[in-house]
């Protein structure tokens, strides 16, 4: 183990609150480390955008959090990885990136069924990314894909079990059920906060595969071999930043995580973000 401490703060972000399902994870394994938290909430949702537009936005996004001095950034949403990790790797070619895929890979492993069900958006399923993965690791398996319309904007308003997003949840998983799954893929980050109502609507048997655990295990792995880790024994500090309202997101932090900090509202000016 290295004996370099950087207390810089690892970048996160998403199209809005989805992140905050990989940053509870981070937070889990990664207690000292500092996390800027970006939701660009001026622009949700990001599923049904061109991948050209989201690649944009996650370049300015990814400069605004280098800026504030990110060590890392963590795409922690499917759809900006879809779109834009390839090329923010090509951009930003010092800075490691950690993004997100559906993951098939230890679906297809466990499945016994052989059939699998894969919730994401419009745009992460025509990504290159996805098309990948399938093509890498799902040959034996039949995958089953539903793209949640409205599901996301639902999340956004914090309804993680009324009657309509339970509708949305009912229509995308009864089929599947009806054709055999036993695992489901969640490949949008925003659904694991209605993971309840997915478990009481596939039932037990059902195994739901949330992400966010293997993602920020990468991403102490890569701190790890590259010496930067923060040194313990304080935790680190978390701040957000919203391109929606600032006092619409300190309401939403909340319901869906245990943790609070300094959050401020961002401006977008031509393709630059600075802090409101
Ligand atoms: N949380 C996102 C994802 O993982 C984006 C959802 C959206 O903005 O459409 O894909």
């Amino acid at each position: 183990m290295s004996s370099n401490s950087d207390m810089r703060p690892v970048g996160v972000f998403d199209s809005g609150v989805g992140g905050l399902s990989v940053l509870r994870a981070i937070r889990q394994q990664l207690p000292n480390e500092s996390v800027l938290y970006f939701g660009d909430q001026g622009h949700v949702p990001y599923g049904p955008r061109p991948l050209e537009e989201v690649r944009e936005f996650s370049e300015a996004i990814t400069r605004f959090l280098l800026d504030l001095g990110a060590k890392l950034i963590v795409v922690a949403c499917n759809t900006a990885s879809a779109a834009a990790l390839h090329s923010l790797r090509q951009t930003f070619p010092d800075i490691s990136f950690v993004g997100m895929e559906p993951a098939v890979k230890p679906a297809a492993e466990n499945t016994r069924t052989g059939v699998v069900g894969v919730l994401a958006t419009p745009a992460t399923f025509q990504g290159a990314l996805y098309a990948s993965v399938v093509e890498r690791f799902a040959g034996n398996v039949a995958l089953l894909q539903n793209t949640c319309p409205g599901l996301v904007q639902q999340i956004e308003q914090g309804a993680l079990d009324g009657s309509e997003t339970r509708g949305i949840l009912d229509s995308a998983l009864r089929p599947m059920l009806d054709q055999g799954i036993d695992t489901i893929v969640l490949g949008c980050t925003h659904y694991p906060f209605v993971i309840p109502l997915i478990q009481e609507i596939v039932g037990p048997d059902v195994r739901v595969i949330d992400p966010a655990p293997a993602v920020a295990r990468q991403v102490a792995r890569l701190l790890e071999s590259a010496g930067r880790r923060a040194a313990g024994p304080r935790s680190g500090t978390l701040r957000f930043f919203t391109s929606g309202e600032a006092t619409r997101f300190k309401v939403q932090l909340p319901r869906l995580f245990d943790e609070t900090g300094e959050v401020r509202e961002v401006l977008w000016e031509n393709h630059e973000i600075r802090i409101k």
